[in-house]
């Protein structure tokens, strides 16, 4: 049984078997599919707000013939003091896998532990991998078109800019899945959003070498860039801080004066939701560089591949 938690789950192998189904399923949307959820039930459940997380996974699920189940964590008895282990024991006997979205990331750990079903990371505190993989998929559908079994190397040897909260879940699912793929990361932010020691020591489990540089400086990181990334400046959780991050993180703004130190070509990417004139201006965010809306589709067709990997046979 396999989980998906963090992007080193998957080899270079099998990250290429899921980007050729995912653009088979994309391109096979609303046709008669082989239904690889048919008969199963899969739980989702959430601890925070999600818009695209929620719903892609919610239909996704359907669109591969299996009953999603949506799990509010205020509803469980896992919020009233039943222990992780009994609920993941217990869900393990109704459930076929479970996509769960979480504060901390040790209880993705914990559920894939305790229970027997697989267990999908639909984003902790740590890391975004399901978003990570959408987005590479999303660039490689550009640099290789036409071609998916070509996506992955497509990728290698790129210079991808991420410019803001550069110690966020999202920065951490870029440093650690891009030195998975052999992308250059030019991370800018305020000095103390360094990347953090538990993102330095995931690297060295999966034996990885860094493939990430960091600065305060965004005109270095941007310069030559083959893509501009931001994520809001207030993650979910961050809330107390909202104030002093506002403030701090200005001078990390993409703005179009930015994006024009980047490659001509270059794309700008965002998980969304974005907040427009704080991480990002609204004139970049509807440029003809941003594919926003291309990569949040894209979540649908890669997480289905990703969910048909995972599942029982
Ligand atoms: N990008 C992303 O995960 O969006 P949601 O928080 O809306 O799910
Ligand atoms: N870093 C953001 C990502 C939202 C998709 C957060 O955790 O709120």
């Amino acid at each position: 049984m396999r989980h998906f938690l963090k992007e080193t789950d998957l080899s270079l192998v099998e990250t290429a078997q899921v980007f050729a189904a995912a653009a088979a399923l994309k391109a096979g949307r609303g046709k008669a599919t082989t239904p690889a959820l048919a008969q199963q039930s899969w739980g989702l459940m959430f601890f925070k707000k999600s818009t695209r997380t929620r719903v892609s996974f919610q239909v996704g699920v359907h669109e591969l013939g299996g009953q999603p189940v949506m799990l509010n964590a205020e509803d469980l008895q896992l919020t009233r003091g039943e222990t992780v282990e009994d609920t993941a024991r217990v869900l393990s006997r109704y459930l076929h896998g479970m996509v769960i979205r979480c504060h901390e990331h040790q209880l993705l750990v914990d559920f894939a532990r305790c229970g027997s079903m697989p267990i999908v990371n639909a984003l902790s505190d740590f890391l975004h991998p399901c978003q990570f993989m959408t987005d590479v998929f999303t660039l490689a559908e550009r640099f290789a078109p036409g071609h998916p079994e070509k996506y992955v190397e497509s990728l290698r040897g790129r210079k991808f800019a991420f410019l803001g909260d550069t110690a966020c879940n999202m920065a951490n699912s870029y440093i650690l899945g891009g030195a998975a793929l052999g992308i250059e990361i030019a991370l800018a932010g305020p000095a103390g959003f360094e990347p953090t020691a538990e993102i330095k020591a995931q690297l060295q489990r999966d034996g990885l070498k860094p493939t990430y540089t960091f600065t305060t400086d965004p005109a270095e990181a941007v310069r030559g860039a083959d893509m501009v990334y931001t994520d809001v400046w207030v993650s979910m959780g961050m809330e107390a801080e909202k104030a002093a991050r506002l403030q701090i993180m200005q001078p990390y703004q993409v703005s179009r004066a930015l994006m024009a130190l980047a490659k001509p070509s270059a794309y700008f990417m965002h998980c969304l939701p974005a907040h427009p004139g704080e991480e990002v201006t609204a004139e970049v965010l509807a440029s003809p560089q941003s594919i926003i809306f291309d990569q949040a589709e894209n979540r649908l067709h890669v997480q289905k591949a990703l969910l048909a990997f995972l599942a029982p046979a």
